[in-house]
């Protein structure tokens, strides 16, 4: 499965640490910035692939989980550091499941909105990556 997970800097001090996203620390400029809140304990998220999209999720607030799936192989990622990136490749089914209450996802994408790059069914998801092999 081909994520990573990135240690972004950690400026510890007891008055409360930084963590900051800066130079080429992304493997892609950013072209949009969002995030996820008032999130309830039973949603679902995610439910979809990208054609071309890469993002990077964070945890800024508490925890949750993200099940990534790239057409042969399953696997869940926890996260819960607000100093931790998942960078999610194009061409990878993902879910955003099991947030703690308060948690905030965090994410940092290489292209702006656009629908047409989303695959939403996982059949014709399951299509795609065949095509491809
Ligand atoms: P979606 O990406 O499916 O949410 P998630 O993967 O986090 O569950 O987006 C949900 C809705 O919000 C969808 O109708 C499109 C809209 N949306 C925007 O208009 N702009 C955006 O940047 C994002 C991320 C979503």
């Amino acid at each position: 499965m081909n994520y990573e997970i990135l240690q972004l800097p950690k400026i510890e001090d007891v008055r409360g640490n930084i963590s900051v996203i800066e130079k080429d620390i992304l493997p892609y400029p950013i072209k949009r910035v969002y995030y996820l809140y008032d999130i309830p304990s039973n949603a679902h998220r995610g439910g979809h692939a990208h054609i071309e999209l890469q993002q990077c999720l964070i945890a800024l607030s508490g925890s949750f989980d993200v099940v990534l799936d790239n057409g042969n192989e399953r696997k869940s990622v926890h996260l819960n550091k607000p100093d931790k990136g998942l960078i999610i490749p194009s061409g990878v089914w993902r879910e955003l499941e099991n947030f703690s209450s308060g948690a905030v996802c965090l994410v940092i994408a290489s292209k702006e909105y656009d629908e047409s790059d989303y695959i939403r069914d996982f059949d014709a998801f399951l299509k795609y990556t065949n095509q491809r092999e």
